[in-house]
């Protein structure tokens, strides 16, 4: 074999590799696909670090609250915390998959739960009035929503006064670093109130600030 074909089978198999690097790379980094229904039953699988007893601790979520979850997937944090507002409270659950949707409230019909509403919806803009709601969280679902920073503005928007915002992140491909979630926070008028566990996997709290975007304080971080 000729030096020049050895060389020109090299070149070949490098740009193979840089091209197979760079799909990888565009999948893991720019994939904004919703979590695929197919996959769901991964999604009873609780995270370590996000558990059902670290939401509440962050959350704390009261009886008779009107609380908004987004992107509750199969309903694993749905179904712990409805029952905790009572009758006289309400847990909307908001998906872009109806799937989704329907399978929370198969299981919160099993569990005969009747306070979870279902609305089907993009959360860059959600179909609710200023100001409607107690509390709202995401766990494991902003990072996967295309420009989070909209997200977060209309959670400062449907928020009431002294409402709280709740961010639960966990390191995969959809990951938002907690100093970028800060960041955005910050811009958008949420002022940060606690934090559990590490920028890998955490739980944060955060409230609308009194004097809107821009304005946010110094926060009190506890890990
Ligand atoms: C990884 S799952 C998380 C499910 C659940 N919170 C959990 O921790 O098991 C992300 C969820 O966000 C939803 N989602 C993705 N993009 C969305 C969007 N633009 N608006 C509303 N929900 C969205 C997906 O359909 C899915 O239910």
């Amino acid at each position: 074999m000729s030096t020049t074909s050895v060389l020109t089978g090299a070149r070949m198999r490098w740009a193979l590799a840089a091209g197979a690097a760079a799909a990888a790379g565009y999948w893991w980094f720019g994939d904004k696909a919703p979590y695929p229904y197919a996959q769901c039953r991964l999604l009873d699988l609780p995270l370590p670090f996000l558990t059902s007893d670290r939401l509440d601790t962050v959350l704390e979520p009261r009886r008779g609250e009107r609380i908004l979850e987004v992107g509750p997937g199969t309903g694993l944090q749905s179904l712990h915390i409805a029952p905790q507002l009572g009758p006289q409270g309400r847990l909307d659950v908001l998906d872009v998959q109806s799937e989704m949707l329907d399978h929370v409230m198969r299981r919160a019909a099993e569990q005969e739960l009747d306070n979870v509403f279902p609305t089907r919806s993009d959360a860059r803009e959600l179909p609710f009035e200023d100001g409607t709601f107690d509390a709202m969280y995401l766990v494991t679902a902003l990072g996967e929503i295309p420009e989070p920073e909209r997200v977060l503005s209309e959670a400062a928007r449907v928020l009431a006064p002294g409402g709280r915002l709740v961010v639960g992140e966990f390191f995969d491909r959809h990951w938002i670093p907690f100093g970028r979630l800060h960041r955005l926070a910050d811009s958008s008028g949420l002022h940060l109130q606690t934090r559990s566990g590490s920028t890998l996997a955490y739980l944060a709290r955060f409230s609308p600030c009194a004097a809107g975007p821009g304005s946010a304080e110094p926060s009190l971080v506890g890990v």
